[in-house]
């Protein structure tokens, strides 16, 4: 779905703005409504909150680009982000990764045709005592291994998605 700069959304994010001592602190809250909104953060959506804050689009998108909760595509119903960082892989991420792929007939980056599945790897989630670690869409799955990770892919495409 595109992001537009709406009437409704403009009072929400007035009220975001709101909750800060200077607007520019509420960049990451509206980036998090939009991705909420739309599902990822379009060029578009950028350049609306850049003139919405008085920011330079040069700092929305460089945050956007920083931080990789933020989507710049459109993903997937279920968008697996595995932690690729050093406790993840020592504990097995690396074949969490590899049985996503086979079992999803994905690379990294991409989507499913029927829409159901993105896979990314991603940097450190901050759960590292659980590792390895993915997160799907907010929800973070813990102390993974293959048979808890098939289970889940089964649980996701029956629609049964349990935290
Ligand atoms: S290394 Fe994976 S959560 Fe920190």
């Amino acid at each position: 779905m595109a992001f537009k700069l709406t009437e409704e959304f403009k009072t929400r994010a007035e009220k975001i703005c709101a909750k800060y001592p200077r607007r520019d602190a509420a960049l990451i809250p509206l980036l998090q409504e939009i991705q909420k909104e739309t599902g990822y953060v379009a060029e578009e959506a950028m350049d609306a909150l850049a003139l919405l804050l008085e920011l330079p689009y040069s700092r929305v998108k460089a945050v956007v680009t920083f931080y990789t909760m933020f989507n710049r595509e459109p993903t997937g119903k279920y968008h697996l982000q595995v932690c690729r960082n050093i406790s993840c892989h020592m504990a097995g991420a690396e074949g969490l990764l590899a049985l996503l792929r086979a079992k999803l007939g994905l690379a990294e980056g991409g989507t499913t045709k029927d829409g159901l599945f993105t896979l990314s790897s991603v940097e450190c989630l901050g759960a590292c005592g659980s590792a390895p670690v993915m997160q799907v869409n907010d929800k973070y799955f813990e102390k993974l291994d293959e048979a808890k990770l098939s289970a889940l892919l089964e649980d996701m495409r029956h629609g049964r998605l349990q935290h």
